[in-house]
């Protein structure tokens, strides 16, 4: 059966998730919202939108529409003032190495991220040739945990659900990866990331034959 692959962005190809952490923390911190590493591990994966929605529902305020929207762009400013100096010596350990791998092997590759900042990252990055397709925040209604983002991908991609294999280094996006049955590789901390069919610390401990066992697996 052939396989495909849909990588998320933030956390799995590039640390940006620290960035986001500063900027929320920040935020949070401004309208007296405490903010720890444990309340960022929620919103990993989740959209701007409902990330500030759940930071004021921690803090139990109510702000207007425009207040809303003018914390959202801040946050978004502070973020990319840091994501601007980002390079390609910002691609995590592991990485390169396994696109490389899927590309000389002729696998498909999409990016299946709830940034919609992922392109600006990505050039940056100067990763964009190795994607066929993107699906970014820009492109889904319905965010992780909800699967929309990855079934794009994979219609794009021209594969079954089964036949995807997602890299993933949130709660939401393997819920969303096993909610579609895809199959789901959790990057990161297994103690968080227990639910995916597979678990890495990082795309160092992925080698040739780790994808080959990735690529054989029914779900
Ligand atoms: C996800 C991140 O990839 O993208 C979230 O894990 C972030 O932390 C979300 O909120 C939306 O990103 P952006 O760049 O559109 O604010
Ligand atoms: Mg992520």
């Amino acid at each position: 059966m052939t396989k495909a692959f849909i990588f998320d962005l933030d956390g799995v190809i590039v640390d940006t998730a620290k960035f986001h952490f500063l900027a929320w923390k920040n935020l949070a911190e401004a309208l007296d919202i405490s903010f720890s590493e444990e309340e960022n591990e929620q919103l990993k994966g989740v959209s701007r939108f409902n990330s500030l929605q759940k930071i004021l529902e921690w803090g139990h305020k109510n702000i207007s529409k425009e207040e809303f929207n003018r914390l959202m762009e801040k946050k978004n400013e502070e973020y990319l003032s840091f994501v601007d100096q980002m390079s390609k010596d910002d691609i995590l350990p592991g990485v390169l190495e396994t696109l490389n791998y899927l590309k000389e092997n002729n696998y498909p590759i999409a990016l299946g991220s709830a940034s919609k900042n992922a392109r600006r990252i990505l050039n940056k990055l100067g990763l964009n040739s190795y994607f066929d397709h993107i699906v970014d925040g820009n492109e889904v209604s319905k965010a992780k945990p909800d699967p929309e983002v990855f079934l794009k991908g994979c219609k794009l991609l021209g594969v079954a659900p089964q036949q995807a294999i997602v890299f993933e280094d949130s709660q939401a996006g393997i819920k969303a990866a096993n909610t579609a049955h895809m199959i789901s590789v959790g990057i990161g901390d297994k103690s968080v990331l227990g639910e995916a069919d597979f678990n890495f610390e990082g795309f160092s401990e992925i080698n040739e034959k780790t994808l080959k066992t990735l690529i054989n697996f029914k779900k």
